[in-house]
This record gives structure tokens, C-alpha cells and sequence, in this order.
């Protein structure tokens, strides 16, 4: 179970597919006073490409905030 756990919030978990960016970099984004789709990806370029991350990125957001 435990390993279940830390695969739902694994760091490493890439997000954004186009861009290669991990759960991780998104959350030093938010980190860092980014709190939306467009600040986060002007700072990471976190789903500037297709936007199918934009609902993944969206959760972590959320769930952070
Ligand atoms: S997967 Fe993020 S822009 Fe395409």
C-alpha cells in the first residue's frame, strides 16, 4: 500500500509529456508564487505545447493550494 501511496505523488512523475516536466518542477513552481496554467508556464513551460497536461497541472494546483 505503501508504494501505491508514493506512486500517486511521486516528484518524478512526468506531467507535461511535450515538455518533460515532472509533478516535482510544477510544485517548485507553485512554490515559487505561480498559481496559474499561464504563470507556471511562462516560468517552466509547463503545457505550452498541446494543452492535455492543462487538467493534470489544474489538480496540482488545487491540490496544493
Ligand atoms: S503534454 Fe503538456 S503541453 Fe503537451
Amino acid at each position: 500500500m505503501e508504494g501505491f501511496t508514493l506512486a500517486l505523488n511521486n516528484h518524478d512523475d512526468i506531467i507535461c509529456n511535450c515538455m518533460t516536466i515532472t509533478r516535482g518542477e510544477i510544485l517548485e513552481s507553485i512554490s515559487n508564487g505561480n498559481k496559474d496554467i499561464d504563470t507556471i508556464g511562462e516560468d517552466i513551460d509547463a503545457g505550452v505545447i498541446c494543452e492535455s497536461c492543462h487538467d493534470d497541472i489544474e489538480q496540482i494546483i488545487e491540490n496544493r493550494n
